[in-house]
């Protein structure tokens, strides 16, 4: 028998069953992310079609699916940048057009070219990732130190001085994710985080996101293969051709082909054709 409190609202500081990952469970009903019936077009072409997706507090869901199948356009319409025709995108229960807590979400977008031509250092991009929680006027001390917090949860604590132009594609890669924790998110949601990762540095990654889970960040990201994150994904969505075609448990033969030599690296184009992938 379950004695209750009388008094008092939830705090969510309730003790969960599991000690492993104490803020998912009490709070396990709240949606974070929600798409229902989303449709999206991109230029005439419909490339979301009636796409129903839920995240809750504390999961960690894989978007799967081959090239071309609308990942990146479903993540793209969750963080506003490419509108709804029809459906509804809503996060943390709130309407997407009403949403303004971008401080609690952190988005790391597909790589697409390593070098933009800019010299930006690796701390400026990182600092980036603080803009929403930085008030107006100089970074503060707590924002310096979200920072240096991020580049070293990442490895790369020593390189906040260098260009990015200067870095590797794993690096690069790395940097943009600190850019999102430097945020401090409960939500981060990564468009293919591994592509163009080395084996260490993706060890590093998946380290570093168990981490973020077992803190009770909730977690939304775009894979090609489930890799060295496999064991951290609860449930998986493949899409296919703008569609949902698989919601639940990820599919185990994904995970073999994290190989050296499978990474997916390539521009995506506009009207490239599909590439042979995952679930194809
Ligand atoms: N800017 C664009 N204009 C027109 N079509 C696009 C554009 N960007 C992507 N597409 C097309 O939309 C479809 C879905 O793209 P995308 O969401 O990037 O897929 P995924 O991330 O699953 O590879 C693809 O067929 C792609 O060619
Ligand atoms: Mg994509």
């Amino acid at each position: 028998m379950r004695t209750e409190p009388e008094t008092g609202p939830p705090t969510g500081a309730e003790t969960g069953p599991e000690g492993e990952r104490p803020s998912a469970a009490p709070s396990s009903q709240e949606t974070v992310v929600s798409l229902t019936g989303a449709g999206a077009s991109l230029g005439s072409r419909p490339v979301l079609r009636g796409v129903d997706l839920a995240v809750r507090r504390g999961e960690v869901v894989a978007l799967l699916g081959a090239n071309g199948s609308g990942k990146s356009t479903a993540i793209r319409t969750v963080v506003g940048q490419v509108p709804l025709d029809s459906g509804e995108v809503s996060l943390f229960g709130t309407p997407l057009k009403s949403f303004r807590d971008w401080a609690r979400v952190g988005y790391v977008p597909q790589r697409t070219t390593a070098a933009s031509g800019v010299p930006a250092t690796v701390r400026e991009v990182v600092s980036s990732g603080r803009l929403a929680r930085t008030r107006l006027g100089l970074p503060r001390r707590a924002d310096r130190a979200a920072v240096d917090r991020a580049l070293e949860l990442v490895g790369m604590g020593g390189r906040a001085k260098d260009s990015v132009n200067a870095l590797s594609g794993g690096q690069h890669q790395r940097v943009l994710i600190a850019r999102a924790l430097a945020g401090e998110p409960e939500l981060l949601i990564m468009d293919e985080p591994m592509a163009g990762v080395d084996l260490a540095s993706q060890q590093v990654l998946a380290g570093t996101l168990r981490e973020q889970v077992a803190a009770g960040v909730t977690v939304l990201l775009v894979l090609h293969e489930l890799g060295a994150l496999e064991p951290l994904i609860d449930r998986a969505v493949v899409l296919r051709d703008g569609c949902v075609q698989h919601d639940g448990p990820p599919p185990k033969a994904v995970g073999q082909h994290a190989l050296p030599g499978h990474d997916h690296v390539h521009p995506h184009a506009d009207g490239e054709p599909a590439r042979a992938g995952l679930l194809t």
